[in-house]
């Protein structure tokens, strides 16, 4: 694959055009400023918000979006993509000039077709692998930062000379750029976003989990494994050097420990997972899916950052940082929710929050233990001693239900969940299918929600389960009676579900509804009232 440079990018091509920078936002501002430096023509379109008024404090003439790209011979395409087919089809595409030069930092809503474009315009990709500051920061310093470019359409048969002019003027040559195809950028993007970022979270918490689990203190386990930066630190030297060079900044000991162990991580299973995750995104269902949880208002996107939030260790994170004396260094991150009053927190109040950390990791051992041959009862956290308590744990201190009772529990709460008014209501404009299957007792349940009829049954269900759930016993009558909440839980692992997500959390609309039947139908049958 070519790498471009400096030498191979022509700023004489774009030298006496107008180029409208549209949205001034992470990555708006600061290509805004390097073309401007580059010795270009710039000008903003920017909706009338701040950061219109931020534009216009750096100087630009900023024109509302329609007007800044009828005055464009080059329009740069710098605002979410999410907002991006909308604002393009009212604001941008009516008013685009013949000949035009249309410029994307991603390939995303052109590659999921989200964006139709006109035949007579030249379209191109500048996408730089550098969030906005950094794409400031480093033309600053000379240093330039690695970008692709990419041609959609060739109208003039200068497409690809275009792009590169663009990403010499933003300082992206200096580094070095690569050619893609609006695709590839697209896919390879979320690829990060969906498969590689989130296999590498759960390596993490699932080792936090173990180290909790066998005692060792929460903060020295944050700190290790990444709180300090050291590992921060070693990924940097891992993109400058290569994988292999950087090892000799370690010692023999940690060269031949990780070399040789590392073996052991080669795990098909793993793979299988990238690649359904890859399927997901090349097939555009990801696309479909997305879009329509935009459309619906991004309920079960609140209801995921609701759970992080909620995570123990989010709060335990934001305590140390602040012990660590680390300030939020970018005032443009939108934090998850207010952060948790920590810097009052009395020792006591720490110490719950420890103890409930523990608790609620210590969890998975308390299921692993459930699952060895001889049951055994939950036993104390080796950690945990008379001065650091354990917060109270209503799941982990429900005694478990037998098999044969939890059948017939199961059986009483899905005859009642087929006449349930709310649920008919909820089944009225979808068709879900969902299986539960336990991991440490022979029990698969299904429950359907089709055309406003709720049917359910124990075994596998009749027609295929978009989603299927894998818990322990415990775990299920945990969600099922209100104390575990089902989102964290997943994100705890202590559920796993295969199908797709959207379709599972959706579920969680009905989940009170569940819940109310679940216990009357387990008091009912228990009590044998
Ligand atoms: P951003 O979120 O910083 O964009 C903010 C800008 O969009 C503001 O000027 C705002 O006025 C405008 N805007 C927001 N909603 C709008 C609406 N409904 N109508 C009109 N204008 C609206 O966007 P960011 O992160 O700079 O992304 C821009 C493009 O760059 C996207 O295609 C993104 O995929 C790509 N990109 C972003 C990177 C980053 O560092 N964030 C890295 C590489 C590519």
């Amino acid at each position: 694959m070519k790498l471009y440079h400096d030498e191979d990018a022509d700023l004489d091509l774009i030298r006496h055009k107008a180029i409208a920078v549209i949205g001034y936002g992470n990555q708006g501002r600061a290509q805004a400023l390097n073309l401007r430096d580059s010795g270009l023509n710039v000008i903003v379109g920017n909706r009338a918000d701040d950061y219109a008024a931020r534009a216009k404090a750096d100087r630009f003439a900023v024109h509302p979006i329609a007007t800044a790209v009828s005055l464009a011979d080059v329009v740069m395409l710098l605002i979410p993509d999410e907002v991006m087919p909308a604002v393009y089809a009212e604001q941008v595409a009516p008013r685009l000039r013949q000949k035009a030069v249309l410029v994307f930092a991603s390939g995303y809503t052109v590659a999921f077709e989200q964006i139709a474009l006109p035949p007579a315009i030249d379209a191109v990709l500048v996408a730089p692998r550098m969030i906005g500051a950094g794409v400031r920061e480093s033309y600053v310093a000379g240093r330039g930062f690695p970008a692709f470019i990419g041609v959609a359409q060739d109208y003039s048969g200068q497409a690809r000379a275009y792009a590169l002019a663009l990403a010499k003027a933003i300082g992206a040559t200096r580094a070095g750029v690569a050619e893609v195809t609006f695709a590839q950028e697209a896919e390879l993007d979320l690829f990060t976003e969906q498969c590689f970022g989130p296999a590498f979270g759960s390596v993490l918490m699932t080792s936090v989990n173990l180290l909790l689990d066998e005692g060792y203190p929460p903060e020295a386990v944050l700190l290790e494994l990444y709180m300090s930066g050291e590992f921060a630190y070693t990924l940097g030297k891992i993109a400058e050097l290569g994988t292999v060079e950087q090892t000799a900044l370690h010692s023999t000991t940690s060269q031949y420990g990780s070399m040789s162990r590392g073996l052991r991580f080669q795990i098909p299973a793993l793979r299988d997972k990238l690649r359904e995750g890859l399927d997901e995104i090349r097939s555009g269902a990801f696309a479909r899916e997305w879009a329509e949880e935009q459309s619906d208002g991004a309920p079960t996107l609140a209801m995921l950052r609701e759970a992080a939030r909620e995570m123990p260790l989010y709060a335990l994170e934001t305590e140390l940082r602040q012990a660590l004396g680390s300030q939020r260094t970018d005032a443009a991150i939108e934090p998850l929710g207010p952060p948790p009053q920590v810097a009052a927190r009395a020792t006591t109040e720490r110490r719950r929050l420890i103890g409930k950390l523990r608790t609620w990791l210590g969890r998975v051992g308390w299921r692993e233990a459930e699952e060895r041959p001889t049951p055994q009862p939950a036993v104390p956290h080796p950690a945990s001693t008379p001065a650091d308590p354990p917060a109270a744990d209503p799941i982990a201190d429900a005694a478990p239900l037998d098999l044969a009772a939890l059948e017939r529990v199961l059986n009483a709460f899905l005859t009642d969940a087929a006449v349930a008014p709310a649920l008919r209501a909820f089944a009225r404009d979808r068709d879900i299918t969902t299986a539960y299957r336990l991991t440490d007792r022979p029990l698969v349940f299904h429950l359907r929600f089709a055309h406003g009829d709720v049917t359910g049954g124990m075994g596998d269900p009749p027609t295929p389960a978009q989603v299927a759930l894998k818990m322990s016993a415990a775990t299920l009558d945990g969600m099922l009676s209100g104390s575990l909440n089902p989102t964290r839980a997943t994100l705890a692992g202590d559920i796993t579900f295969e199908g797709e997500a959207r379709t599972a959390l959706t579920i969680q609309r009905v989940q009170k509804e569940l819940i109310r039947l679940y216990a009357a139908a387990r008091t009912r049958v228990l009590e044998g009232t």
